[in-house]
C-alpha cells in the first residue's frame, strides 16, 4: 500500500507545488497547498485595509474567513480555484503585495492555530499530498511520507521570475524576486511557532539542477519503497 498522507515542506518555490500536483493525480489523492490559506488571508487584509502589523486585527479577521479550494472553474493555467468568502481570489493571492506580505502575517500564532486547524482536519481524511512549512512538523506529524523539498535561493528566484514573465508581467524583475525569496526564508525559518524546517523523520531533496521529471522520480522511488 503506498502512504496515504504525504507532507512535502520546503522554502518558497523550491518547486513543491508542482512535484505535490503531479503526484496526487498519478495516486489519485487530493492535492492541498496550505500556503494559499495564508495568502487568502493576508489578501483579505490587505483588501480591508487593515496594517499588516496589526496582529490583533489581521489575526480575528483570519478566525472568521471562509477559505475554500475548489477544482479549477476556469481555463487560464490555474491548478484550482481559491474562494475567499465565496470570491474567487485565485490570481489576486499570487501579486507582489501579498507576496511581500504573506510571510509576516504567518509569522502570528493566531492565524496559524485558525488556519492549521483546517488544514489538519482535510489532512486526516487521508489521500492526500499537503504542502507547506510545517506538515510534517506541525499539521501532520503522523504523515507516512515526509519530504523536504530545497533548492537555491538563486535557482528559486530563476524559477519564479520565469513563472512571473510567462503571465506577461512586467513589473517584477529578477532582483526584486530573489530579494523577496530571501527575506521570506529568514522570516519562514526564523519564527518561533512552527518555522520552516524539516521534520526529523523527513527525506530531505535538493532538486537545484533537476528538472521537475527528475524529482517526481525520485519521489516515485520513495513511495515505491514504502509501499513494498
Ligand atoms: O508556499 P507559498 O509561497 O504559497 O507560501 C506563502 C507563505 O505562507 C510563506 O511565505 C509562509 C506561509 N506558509 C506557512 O507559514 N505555513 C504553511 N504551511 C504554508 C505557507
Amino acid at each position: 500500500m503506498p502512504p496515504t498522507t504525504i507532507a512535502i515542506d520546503g522554502p518558497a518555490a523550491s518547486g513543491k507545488s508542482t512535484i505535490a500536483a503531479v503526484l496526487a493525480k498519478q495516486l489519485g489523492y487530493l492535492y492541498f497547498d496550505t500556503g494559499v490559506m495564508y495568502r487568502a488571508a493576508t489578501w483579505a487584509a490587505l483588501d480591508r485595509g487593515l496594517a499588516i502589523s496589526d496582529e490583533a486585527a489581521v489575526t480575528r479577521l483570519t478566525e472568521t474567513l471562509q477559505i475554500d479550494v475548489k477544482p479549477p472553474s476556469k481555463d487560464d493555467g490555474r491548478q484550482y480555484d481559491v474562494l475567499c468568502d465565496g470570491r474567487d481570489v485565485t490570481w489576486a493571492i499570487r501579486s507582489p503585495e501579498v507576496d511581500a506580505n504573506v510571510s509576516p502575517v504567518s509569522v502570528y500564532p493566531g492565524v496559524r492555530s485558525a488556519l492549521t486547524a483546517q488544514q489538519r482536519r482535510i489532512g486526516l481524511q487521508g489521500h492526500v499530498v499537503m504542502v507547506g512549512r510545517d506538515i510534517g512538523t506541525v499539521v501532520l506529524p503522523e504523515a507516512q511520507l515526509k519530504i523536504y523539498l530545497d533548492a537555491s535561493a538563486e535557482e528559486r528566484a530563476q524559477r519564479r521570475y520565469r513563472e512571473v514573465q510567462a503571465r506577461g508581467d512586467p513589473t517584477q524583475t529578477y532582483d526584486d524576486i530573489l530579494a523577496n525569496v530571501k527575506r521570506r526564508d529568514a522570516i519562514d525559518s526564523g519564527r518561533a511557532t512552527a518555522p520552516l524546517k524539516a521534520a526529523s523523520d523527513a527525506i530531505i531533496l535538493d532538486s537545484t539542477g533537476l528538472s521537475i521529471a527528475a524529482v517526481v522520480a525520485q519521489v516515485e522511488e520513495l513511495i515505491a519503497q514504502r509501499s513494498a
